[in-house]
């Protein structure tokens, strides 16, 4: 008989953590690769509109429900002159791209990814070049994408075919400024001195936008903590959050530790907001500063074959990562950790959204599919908008090669704004044994068990691919059952689940 392990969880109805924010089901797409040119754009594809966009991955990304992307970088940002993207095609410069070393043909520019937005019912995150431009490119950028008329720059977007203000609201100051492949990086007071007065012209601008300062790159860089410190003493007063990045990979192929890296992530949100605080307390301001986990997903599996590209070709097929079932269970963890964090992370970006470390493939001129990593965000970016409950979790725990206490279950709940829904999002880590899971129900009564979705496979390895897009799918037939209270369920080992309940 097949061994088992037993965690519970106790959810009460007044025990929350926060409303949470739409914008933590985000993603990013950058000029890189094939996200653009063959992923999002490709006018000779057989389902490509007027426009030129493919119907099939818009499709797909609508099925993800995104809230906001980041755009259009990433590294690419950091050497972008946002101007040749805008006009006519035809006048539109080639140019080295440096941070990737590709060529960039600017075929899509500004005007076209926010068509493209509106195109998927998402809104637009822009990053600007704090690499090699500065505070003029910037003001110059939030006055024609944001004035509505009268001045140079809209004049110049109207004349462009765009009467209406595009009003992107969450602006990012420039990208991984911290870190040395970063085109004008730069110290943490030079960064955080330029961001101060980036921030305060495209305010002048339009007073209405939010920023997002740069922290570190990641938590293994050698400033981290200090980094964030500096430029919050800077820019504390002008920029609403801060920034983390975060990519895992399984190189050693040790996938208990692997799992266990969301204890990674939930760490550095932990020592981030305790930095943002302890500037808070310094200054005696009475202001929050929330946290945008703009760039997070798992990448390795791309980079042997990224160092074999030649460089100066045009979307070219990098960091096409192909994810495993084990990544899902990682994503699965990496979101269960930001409903777990929402009440200071408001915005997140799963990096990226097509081809590149994506959710969505391609193939050029052919099919589109969905990775492993898919589902998982789908779920959440469908059942977990509204309140992140807190729950209590008892879990028995392994140690791995970098963690110790890795508890076996990994669970969040999420109680729509209605309050007529209610989700629990688990993941059991266990490799070998299946968990026999219970969930107390305090204070939320009238709940039938809706759907106990699945996602699990016996090859840990398995993938999807364009011939067998189907190979790792979620299944309706996890068996949850709601007994006096109790939501009774049990988790497969290696299993993402979704337990969703409604009130009759
Ligand atoms: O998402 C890929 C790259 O990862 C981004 O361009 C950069 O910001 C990060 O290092």
């Amino acid at each position: 008989m097949e061994k088992q392990r037993a965690g519970t969880m106790i959810l009460e109805k007044d025990y929350r953590i926060a409303e949470i924010d739409d914008r933590l089901y985000g993603a990013f797409v950058e000029h890189l690769g094939r996200a653009i040119y063959g992923g999002i754009y490709e006018p000779s594809h057989p389902t490509a509109d007027a426009a030129g966009f493919r119907e099939d991955t818009a499709e797909l990304v609508r099925e993800l429900r995104v809230p906001i992307v980041r755009y259009p970088g990433g590294n690419f940002v950091s050497g972008y002159n946002w101007e040749d993207g805008i006009g006519p095609r035809e006048e539109r410069p080639r140019r080295l791209e440096l941070a990737w070393r590709t060529i960039e043909t600017n075929e899509v520019g500004i005007n076209e990814f926010a068509d493209w937005a509106k195109k998927v019912n998402t809104e637009l995150m822009m990053a600007i070049n704090l690499g090699s431009r500065g505070i003029d490119a910037a003001r110059n950028l939030v006055e024609y994408c944001n004035h509505p008329g009268g001045t140079f720059y809209s004049d110049l977007r109207r004349s462009h075919g765009y009467a209406a203000p595009h009003k992107f609201k969450v602006w990012c100051l420039g990208n991984e400024m911290d870190g040395h492949w970063q085109i004008g990086a730069k110290t943490a007071y030079e960064y955080g001195r330029l961001a101060q007065e980036a921030a305060k012209v495209m305010r002048l601008v339009d007073p209405t936008i939010e920023l997002v300062a740069c922290g570190s790159s990641g938590r293994g860089m050698p400033s981290f903590a200090e980094w964030e410190a500096t430029v919050l003493d800077l820019t504390y007063d002008y920029v609403d959050y801060l920034s983390l990045h975060t990519y895992y990979g399984n190189r050693d192929n040790d996938t208990p530790n692997f799992l266990a890296k969301s204890l990674d992530m939930d760490q550095f949100i932990q020592s981030v907001i305790a930095i943002c605080d302890y500037v808070k307390a310094k200054r005696r301001s009475s202001k929050t500063i929330y946290l945008s986990f703009d760039e997070w997903n798992v990448w390795y599996h791309s980079n042997d074959a990224d160092r074999a590209i030649e460089p100066w070709s045009i979307a070219p097929p990098q960091l096409e990562d192909i994810y495993t079932m084990e990544d899902a269970l990682l994503v699965g963890s990496m979101l269960i950790t930001l409903m777990r964090r929402s009440d200071r992370v408001k915005i997140a970006c799963l990096a990226q959204l097509i081809n590149v470390i994506a959710p969505i493939m391609t193939e050029t001129g052919g099919r589109a599919w969905r990775q492993t990593i898919f589902y998982p965000f789908m779920h959440a970016s469908l059942y977990g908008r509204g309140t992140a409950l807190l729950p209590i979790i008892r879990s028995d725990k392994y140690d791995s090669t970098e963690f110790s206490d890795v508890p076996y279950l990994d669970a969040m709940a999420v109680l729509s704004r209605a309050e007529d829904e209610l989700t629990i999002f688990a993941v059991n880590r266990d490799l070998e044994q299946s968990l026999e899971f219970t969930c107390e129900l305090r204070g939320l009564t009238g709940f039938a068990v809706q759907e106990h979705l699945v996602l699990e496979h016996p090859d840990l390895k398995a993938a999807n691919t364009a011939e067998r897009p189907d190979n790792v799918v979620p299944h309706n037939r996890g068996g949850a059952v709601l007994e006096e209270g109790r939501v009774k369920a049990k988790l497969g080992k290696a299993s993402w689940n979704v337990i969703r309940l409604k009130r009759a």
